[in-house]
């Protein structure tokens, strides 16, 4: 199979290879997918380059990305042969493994092979796994967000903007998102934010203040810049409010504000998407699905490479400068 693989860490431009690897057999309660879209995500690009202080390879040869969409072409022992044939979205495809889904064939556990919709397409089925699952688990971790007033940090990321779209869908009352530019604000909006902060020119406590109107404060928030964000988040939560943080790559060891977290109840919930419990990976399955099915999701594509442009890909993903996801289509 045609394929991309490193079998060392370090950077995209010198250790990312494409070319011939041979075919992957599913074993006893795996599929193999025949992937036509692949996703990067930041995490396939810091396990990639060994951040902090990972660089030791759990496997000789990894193919990297968690997250595709394919077809599913051949079933080991135990899973229904029904399946072939299936159109299906694949989350987590090196989790503990080594064959991920920049390659034509990727074979993951049959559980992690989601059926897709007819009607959506791989590259929308791609952009799914790890940002709609960390989403999901951010939004609802702690409860129903009915009738609260949730505040997305990064609203215009992979991760945020479903966050801002499950939080409407959860039956938020009020939901805003802070964005960095004006291309930002848009995908917010669209996603569904009542209204859009922009973090580096208006004081975003003082925002949030006058959009949640006297006597208001803020149930939620989800943040992927948790560090930098801590002190505001304190400021802006009601009593036993709820940070969900699944990010905070600026600042990764911010001091604490204890006592003013203490005195609002409030809860400081870290969420690795990797880490969380089958039945919060089911949950967030089961809520992405019936969204797909009730077409209640739009997504953001930034641009579709080819398999030979993977070091390209990396890097844009590192630049971190993105709106919407980057793609692979996999011929
Ligand atoms: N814990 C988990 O399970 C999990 C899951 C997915 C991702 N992550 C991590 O979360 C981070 C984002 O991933 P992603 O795929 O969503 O990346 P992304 O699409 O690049 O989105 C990141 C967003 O964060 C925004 N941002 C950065 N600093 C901010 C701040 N101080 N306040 C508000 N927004 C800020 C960025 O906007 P600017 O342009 O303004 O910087 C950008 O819109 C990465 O570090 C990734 O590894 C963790």
């Amino acid at each position: 199979m045609k394929a991309a693989w490193y079998d060392t860490k370090g950077p995209a431009a010198q250790v990312l290879r494409v070319g011939e690897l041979p075919d992957p057999e599913p074993a006893a309660g795996e599929v193999r997918v025949r992937v036509h879209v692949s996703a990067v995500n930041p995490s396939d690009a810091k396990a990639r380059g060994g951040a902090r202080g990972n660089v030791a390879m759990p496997f000789p040869r990894i193919v990297p990305h968690q997250d595709g969409a394919g077809v599913i072409d051949r079933v080991g022992t135990g899973v229904d042969p029904a399946r072939i044939g299936e159109r299906v979205w694949v989350y987590e495809a090196t989790l503990g493994r080594a064959s991920g889904t920049a390659a034509q064939f990727s074979v993951v556990p049959a559980h992690k092979a989601v059926r897709l919709p007819d009607d959506v397409s791989f590259e929308v089925g791609a952009c799914l796994g790890i940002p709609a699952m960390t989403a999901h688990r951010c939004v609802f971790a702690d409860g129903p967000v009915t009738g609260k007033a949730v505040l997305v940090q990064g609203g215009a990321g992979a991760v945020g903007y479903y966050a801002v779209q499950m939080a409407r869908l959860g039956g938020a009352s009020l939901v805003l998102a802070t964005v960095s530019r004006e291309e930002q604000a848009v995908r917010a909006r669209e996603a569904g934010a009542h209204a859009v902060i922009n973090y580096r020119t208006e004081n975003v406590v003082e925002r949030v203040a006058d959009l949640l109107g006297p006597g208001r404060a803020l149930d939620r928030i989800v943040d992927v810049a948790a560090g930098v964000n801590l002190a505001d988040n304190v400021k802006m939560l009601g009593a036993r409010g709820v940070i969900a943080a699944y990010g905070s790559d600026a600042e990764p060891q911010p001091p604490l504000p204890f006592f003013a977290m203490l005195a609002k109840d409030l809860t400081l919930r870290t969420v690795l998407v990797y880490v969380m419990s089958d039945e919060a990976h089911a949950e967030a399955v089961r809520f992405i699905d019936h969204a797909l099915r009730a077409g209640q999701l739009v997504h953001q594509i930034q641009r579709v490479y080819t398999l030979e442009q993977i070091v390209e890909v990396h890097e844009a993903c590192e630049s971190m400068k993105n709106v919407g996801k980057l793609l692979v289509r996999i011929d």
